[in-house]
């Protein structure tokens, strides 16, 4: 039996004051249940209302989108992984294809941000992907295989076993297209043949998720396939009622 998990990317929408109004629709819309996480990653602005919001709703989680691969100091505009943590953060999206693709974060930065949240507390949500042009060029294993590599290199296989991965194709992101569920499920497989060489057995119990371009209408399939373990959803999560039926599949 799978437990899917279910990781809302907000990016940078929804002030303090939409989330508040988004959860009170949804949390009447999802009632408490064990066999399924469910995470916001909010705006940091918007991540101490989301948890404030939540109250006992403990089977809910909250994630920042990004953090600083230092702890504290000078590093005006940066979100540190510990005063997420002290926001009320349990996780931390780490090298998501936004980060690497608009601000040019590298595969090194992602390894050394997934090691500060870990440091902190936080499970990192290692994100992976190939551009279009990767994938044209028949590199897709190859690019994400690296990616996994250099994301987890300064974690030991205990910390591997803790975290979740990602698969979020950059070409499917926020374009309406979306990776076949077999196509997701091949590039799943590989990402589980990778973590196995970094924590052997303990790899079995990362959850691999999907992104791009998920919705109420493909989530089911989506998830329906092998080594599917969840999904990372970006435009389909900002409304409170079409999340809830997504959560819900
Ligand atoms: P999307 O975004 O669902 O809007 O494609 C997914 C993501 O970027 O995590």
């Amino acid at each position: 039996m799978k437990h899917p998990v279910f990781a809302a990317n907000w990016k940078m929408n929804h002030a303090p004051a939409d989330a508040e109004a988004f959860l009170r629709v949804f949390l009447a819309y999802y009632p408490k249940t064990q066999d399924r996480t469910v995470i916001f990653f909010p705006p940091a602005l918007t991540l101490g209302a989301v948890h404030n919001a939540l109250k006992d709703r403990t089977d809910i989680k909250v994630g920042v989108q990004n953090v600083h691969w230092e702890d504290h100091g000078a590093f005006t505009g940066e979100n540190s992984a510990a005063i997420a943590r002290g926001a009320g953060a349990k996780y931390a999206l780490v090298g998501h294809s936004e980060r690497r693709h608009v601000f040019g974060e590298t595969d090194e930065q992602a390894g050394k941000k997934v090691a500060a949240a870990i440091r902190a507390g936080l499970t990192p949500v290692v994100c992976v992907g190939e551009t279009l042009a990767q994938r044209e060029a028949g590199e897709t294993i190859a690019v994400v295989a690296r990616q996994l590599r250099a994301g987890l290199a300064h974690a030991d296989a205990a910390h591997v076993a803790t975290c979740i991965v990602a698969y979020e194709p950059v070409w499917a992101i926020g374009t309406g297209k979306t990776a076949t569920p077999s196509n997701a499920s091949q590039v799943h497989l590989a990402i589980r043949h990778e973590l196995r060489t970094l924590a052997a057995d303990r790899s079995e119990a990362v959850p691999i998720l999907y992104g791009g371009s998920v919705n109420k209408g493909n989530a089911e399939a989506l998830l329906a396939a092998p080594e599917v373990g969840g999904l990372l959803v970006g435009g389909a999560s900002l409304d409170a009622e079409g999340w809830s039926g997504i959560v819900r599949t």
